[in-house]
């Protein structure tokens, strides 16, 4: 099986579900243009039915943004696909992506239709995207929550009709990592027994994941599906999108990098993405100003506190070595600065280490005054303290009467 984890960012569209978040198109394309930089390999960018906005948003980004593939999602109709192609065609690598929900629940309740009737359209909307184009994506909605026996006769149905890849969504955030590999392992066994392995082999017929995060496991179910075999994730920059988001591109990439080591480990050879990681900084912090979803400061890799030192005993470790507290290098996801903040957890070492760094050498002695002083000012100060104010404490205390 393939090493390589393709990307596949929703930002532009599931993320732009996030209530609130409305992005004009100027927006969109500066974060169209980011994610091209960053390095992802399919941006989904709009519903193009959904909403003229949405049409125009699919329609200037496939003209503008180029060396990546570009999708727009379009429900298991005619109608939907033709005015996804119209908005699409323009694209350097136009991939039609297109879904019908599998679960009995949603059949019951949403689509009023039989399980026999869905697996019909869901073929039918493939071979009709194949008009279009040969790069078509086919997702089952609240798959995870479907009989398991049905889902593979939808998925090898779609496989036949033509399909690419084949996203099989926690819509509803609903699977836990051992279920969801359980889940993807068996379709995946399925696939073999319907003759498509050397397809899998090859990357040619690709299974992908869509997580959403209502119980907090995006991220580590999408994992968990790639160590089962799925080869295309499908996430947003900061995790933002409907209720509690989608899968956090950052934390996958990162994890694939950083445990390396284990992947390899468990698959034979360690997976790789196109990921620029020094660019995941600034286009989380492109994508939480455009689309006013801040980032909690405790976030993973690109919250303010993510890197950030600021308890004695941690930051006379990391001034020791980094390796003691840190497990990524914080330059190689884009952060700049240092990570030792000073607060009131702080201790004489980071005290030291500031000054050092700013070019104070003191002694012993008028350091433990230089921090006593520190301590007995910001004791009750909670927010982080500018490394200047070390200097206004030394000028006080030796220079002010001088
Ligand atoms: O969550 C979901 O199921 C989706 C599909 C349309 C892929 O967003
Ligand atoms: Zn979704």
């Amino acid at each position: 099986m393939i090493n390589r984890v393709y990307i596949f960012d929703t930002t532009l569209r599931d993320g732009e579900q996030s209530p609130g978040v409305s992005l004009n198109m100027s927006q969109k394309i500066e974060i169209g243009k980011a994610l091209v930089e960053l390095g992802v390999d399919v941006i989904e960018a709009g519903f193009p039915i959904s909403s003229p906005g949405d049409f125009e948003g699919v329609k200037t980004l496939a003209r503008e943004l180029k060396g990546v593939e570009i999708a727009a999602l379009a429900r298991a109709n005619r109608k939907d696909i033709e005015v996804a192609w119209e908005a699409l065609k323009e694209a350097e690598n136009p991939r039609i992506h297109t879904f019908i929900a599998t679960s009995d629940i949603h059949l019951q309740y949403k689509l009023r239709k039989s399980r026999e009737e869905v697996l019909e359209l869901a073929e039918e909307a493939v071979k009709f995207a194949c008009e279009f184009t040969s790069n078509v994506e086919f997702s089952a909605e609240d798959a995870t929550r479907s009989d398991w026996e049905y889902l593979a006769e939808v998925v090898i149905r779609v496989a036949r009709a033509g399909a690419k890849v084949i996203n099989i969504p926690d819509t509803v955030g609903y699977t836990v990592p051992q279920e969801y590999y359980e889940l993807i392992a068996f379709l995946i066994e399925k696939l073999k027994a319907a003759g498509f392995e050397e397809s899998l082999e090859t990357g040619e017929l690709q299974l992908s994941v869509h997580c959403h995060n209502d119980l907090g496991l995006a991220v580590a179910n999408s994992l968990s599906a790639v160590l089962a075999g799925a080869r295309q994730v499908e996430c947003t920059v900061n995790g933002i999108g409907e209720r509690a988001g989608n899968a956090a591109m950052e934390e996958i990439v990162m994890t694939l990098k950083t445990r390396a080591d284990f992947f390899r480990t468990r698959l034979g050879e360690a997976l790789e993405t196109g990921i620029n990681t020094r660019k995941i900084v600034p286009t989380s912090q492109l994508v939480a100003q455009l689309t006013g979803m801040y980032v909690q400061p405790n976030k993973a890799i690109v919250g303010a506190n993510a890197f950030a030192h600021e308890s004695g005993i941690h930051q006379h470790g990391v001034i020791a070595h980094r390796l003691t507290y840190e497990i990524m290098n914080r330059e190689d996801v884009g952060w700049s600065g240092s990570a030792i903040v000073l607060g009131k957890h702080s201790g004489r070492h980071a005290v030291d280490y500031k000054l050092r760094s700013r070019g104070w050498k003191l002694s012993k002695k008028a350091l433990s005054r230089i921090f006593e002083r520190f301590r007995a000012e910001i004791k009750d100060v909670l927010r982080r303290i500018p490394d200047e104010y070390l200097e206004g404490i030394i000028y006080d205390e030796f220079l002010s009467e001088a």
